[in-house]
């Protein structure tokens, strides 16, 4: 089994990416740590809970990280994932209570205690947490096995503005301390997930697999595909967050090239943009492997399959 952290922002996306780790018996998840980010930290920390009681795995512990950027006012989307960031369905205070202590401390640990290179991280929204625990620890960036995020975007463009994916726009400086690290990296852009839709065809499958657990992600995923269905006009909504999960479990599900990519942290008007040198036109390091095709349907048959277990 591959050991992972999963750092997330709940958000109905990171709840299906959170409920896919867990299903799997491939991956052990150490524990969740929350950032700020689709909404503010407490909100975010009391949806990773919830979550996991939803999915029968309470004994998983939620570490809180950092309530905002490293350097600018938080920004949030509540426009997509409504008030509570879990729109679509009934909520209700988890019975387990954070665990103590702070996400960053969590992270610099695990990796120290556990043998070098057996420890990948998944980040599924700022990346705060993750440019603190290396500032903080310099020294556990050779003891990371790999990160694999969803963040950024190149051919298909932005979504908080023309240039930027939220993720990455939140807290530029983190993401620019992470992509220079020198830590392998895998990302997930919006290029990717752009082409997983959740149709009312997928949905209605996931409903009809299993039992609750499903069944709370289906109600989730239709208040989710709203926002982009009304605004773009597709049919469905990008299921961002679990194709980082997908990618552990199925990396023959994906494609994509060894590139460099650059964080605009200075520009107004390309703030957070990843700038991805997709035909090497740089002699730049190449520092990620950046996915840019999915096979949608294998994903999404993989995704139900493993929902309909819990
Ligand atoms: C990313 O932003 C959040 O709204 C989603 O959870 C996902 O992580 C997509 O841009
Ligand atoms: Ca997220």
């Amino acid at each position: 089994t591959r050991k992972i952290i999963i750092d997330t922002d709940p958000g109905q996306d990171d709840a299906a990416a959170i409920m896919l780790a867990v299903a799997s018996p491939e991956l052990e998840v150490l524990g969740l740590t929350t950032v700020a980010g689709n909404v503010p930290l407490q909100l975010t920390s009391r949806n990773a809970r919830l979550i996991l009681e939803i999915a029968h795995r309470p004994d998983i512990p939620v570490y809180a990280g950092a309530d905002a950027p490293l350097a600018r006012p938080l920004v949030t989307a509540e426009n997509v994932h409504g008030k509570s960031g879990l729109d679509g369905v009934e909520l209700f205070e988890p019975a387990a209570p954070l665990a103590q202590g702070h996400a960053i401390d969590f992270i610099i640990d695990t990796l120290r205690r556990q043998a070098p290179g057996t420890v990948t991280l998944c980040p599924l929204g700022p990346l705060t947490n993750i440019a603190m625990a290396l500032r903080q620890a310099p020294d556990v960036a050779d003891r990371i096995e790999e990160i694999v995020l969803m963040g950024g975007g190149f051919f298909e463009g932005g979504n908080i503005t023309p240039a930027a994916e939220f993720n990455v726009f939140v807290d530029p400086e983190a993401a620019a301390e992470v992509f220079a690290a020198g830590v392998p990296l895998t990302m997930m852009p919006l290029d990717v997930t752009h082409k997983a839709l959740t149709s009312g065809d997928r949905i209605a499958r996931l409903r009809r697999s299993g039992g609750r657990p499903a069944a709370v992600m289906a109600d989730m995923l239709e208040f989710f595909e709203r926002y982009d269905e009304q605004k773009y006009g597709t049919e469905g909504g990008p299921l961002h967050d679990p194709t980082v999960i997908a990618y552990l479990l199925r990396p023959d599900l994906f494609s994509g090239r060894q590139c460099n990519v650059e964080i605009e942290t200075k520009s107004d008007l390309t703030l957070g943009m990843t700038v991805i040198d997709w035909w090497h036109v740089t002699d730049r390091k190449r520092n990620a492997m950046v996915m840019r095709d999915i096979d949608a349907d294998g994903f999404f048959d993989l995704l139900i399959e493993r929902l309909a277990r819990l």
